[in-house]
């Protein structure tokens, strides 16, 4: 079976089938994380490495499209992009609201004070926001109403991005004192490749002739 075939097969259902693995993978985190039936830091965080990753899934599908603009998967991974998108946020929302819960006793009052003094907090919830905006506005509808907009608003992913990973990188456990491991390991991978693939499509874009009106005709 040719990549081609593949993508045939794929790309009708590659929005439903990447929210059936991010269900796999919310009832896989409960299962593995949680004590007694209880929600845990390293759950809140296994749910923020997964919003993460979706995130940069979702951030490089133009970058492979804009390099590689021949690859046969191009438009199951464009169909896909918006479900990893929306999965990232679902994601990002279990893992603060499971921090909000277990670390500031659902205590809106205690995080402020915490966010106050740790921008890097701060920056979580400048990320969760964005991302809100981004999930409110992820249907046909808002892009068909939005119209330019839409546009400049989905842009803030590349303010969101580098916040989150100030965030995770600053406050995070597996991060402490510099630790390296699988998963501050893997982390800071994902976010050099995604960063580097970014870097390569603004080259790309930017060493291609301007179309201007007169070639154009
Ligand atoms: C209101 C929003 C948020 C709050 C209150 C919050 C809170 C926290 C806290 C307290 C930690 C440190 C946990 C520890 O002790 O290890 C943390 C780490 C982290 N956060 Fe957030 N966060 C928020 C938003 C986000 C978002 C939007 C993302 C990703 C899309 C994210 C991804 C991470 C990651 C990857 C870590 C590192 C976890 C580790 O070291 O294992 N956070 N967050």
């Amino acid at each position: 079976m040719t990549l081609k075939d593949i993508n045939m097969k794929l790309v009708k259902k590659a929005r439903i089938l990447i929210y059936v693995i991010a269900f796999l993978l919310v009832v896989a985190t409960w299962l593995v994380y949680s004590k007694e039936g209880t929600m845990t830091t390293d759950m809140s965080n296994a749910f923020g490495y997964l919003a993460f990753s979706f995130l940069s899934l979702a951030l490089i599908v133009t970058p492979i499209r804009v390099i590689w603009p021949k690859f046969e998967l191009n438009t199951t991974f464009l169909m896909a992009r918006r479900a990893l998108g929306v999965s990232a946020f679902i994601f990002a929302l279990f893992h603060s609201s499971i921090q909000f819960f277990v670390n500031f006793a659902g205590d809106i009052n205690i995080l402020s004070t915490y966010a106050s003094a740790n921008i890097f907090l701060l920056f979580g919830s400048i990320s969760l926001t964005i991302l809100f905006l981004l999930f409110i506005t992820s249907t046909d509808y808002a892009v068909r109403k939005l119209g330019k907009t839409w546009f400049s608003l989905h842009k803030l992913v590349y303010l969101a991005y580098p916040v989150i990973i100030l965030h995770a990188y600053k406050i995070g456990l597996d991060f402490l004192d510099g630790k390296i491991d699988l998963y501050s390991g893997s982390f800071l991978v994902i976010a050099a490749i995604t960063i580097l693939l970014e870097i390569i499509r603004i080259c790309f874009s930017l060493s291609k002739p301007k179309i201007t009106s007169s070639d154009s005709l």
